[in-house]
């Protein structure tokens, strides 16, 4: 059992990363972006709702989310854990999940630079059928604007636009970065160097993960 939040602003890599862990462990990963956009894609009540505020970079209000991931965490797949990703983002988003009482192992912050960050998000491209993930410089498709995994079509996020990526940075500082404390005071945050390759960041996450679950468990054994 395995219970993970990833952390870190906007392009630091935690969709990426979220996608390897779920395989190493097999968990599932959990995504609020991900979760919303399939509701905006759909037109449902939700979507429709999302869609302002995601367009804009902002936050979907607590209320709706801390609903989702409620819902999702209630699913047989999470009877051994779940990989977190982009939940929570406020501290009454915090305050809320552990108010449902799933315990929570370990809190990985990815930490990159600004500029960076704006690099990877203006650049990322995605699949529209399966959610694979690209980059115009990192991660180039074998066939331009070509899915490699299943052949569709790769477009840009609404918000990836680098006005809105700005946005998203500012609302990250302002309403995000704070949960670092939150969980540092717990003694369950790692904070993680999130620049180099994909592979290299993996391999630090392990290296970190290991370490914490090795901890853990000689604790759980005195
Ligand atoms: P969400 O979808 O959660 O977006 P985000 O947090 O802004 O994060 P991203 O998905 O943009 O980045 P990431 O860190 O996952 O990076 P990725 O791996 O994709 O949220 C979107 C919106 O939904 C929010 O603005 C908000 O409106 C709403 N929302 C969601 N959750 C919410 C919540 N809890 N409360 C309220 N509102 C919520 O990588 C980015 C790019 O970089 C990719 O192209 C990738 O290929 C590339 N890349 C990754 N790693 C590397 C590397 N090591 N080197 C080079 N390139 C890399």
């Amino acid at each position: 059992m395995m219970r993970l939040i990833l952390l870190g602003p906007p392009g630091a890599g935690k969709g990426t990363q979220a996608g390897l862990l779920k395989k190493r462990y097999s968990i599932p990963q959990v995504s609020t972006g991900d979760i919303l956009r399939q509701a905006v894609a759909e037109g449902t009540p939700l979507g429709i709702q999302a869609r302002s505020y995601m367009g804009k970079g902002v936050l979907v209000p607590d209320e709706v989310v801390i609903r989702i991931v409620r819902e999702r965490l209630k699913k047989p797949d999470c009877e051994k854990g779940y990989i977190l990703d982009g939940f929570p983002r406020t501290v009454v988003q915090a305050q809320a999940f552990e108010a449902m009482d799933e315990p929570l192992d370990h809190a990985l912050s990815l930490e990159v630079q600004e500029e960076e960050l704006v690099r990877r998000l203006t650049g990322r491209r995605i699949c529209e059928t399966c959610g694979a993930l690209f980059h115009i410089d990192f991660r180039l498709p074998r066939d331009s604007g070509i899915c490699d995994q299943c052949g569709g079509r790769l477009s840009q996020r609404d918000d990836d636009r680098e006005e809105t990526v700005r946005r998203r940075l500012e609302v990250y500082r302002a309403e995000t970065a704070s949960l670092m404390d939150h969980y540092a005071r717990r003694g369950i945050l790692w904070r993680v160097e999130g620049q180099g390759t994909v592979q290299e960041v993996f391999r630090r996450i392990l290296e970190v993960l290991e370490g914490a679950e090795a901890r853990r468990s000689g604790r759980r054994s005195s």
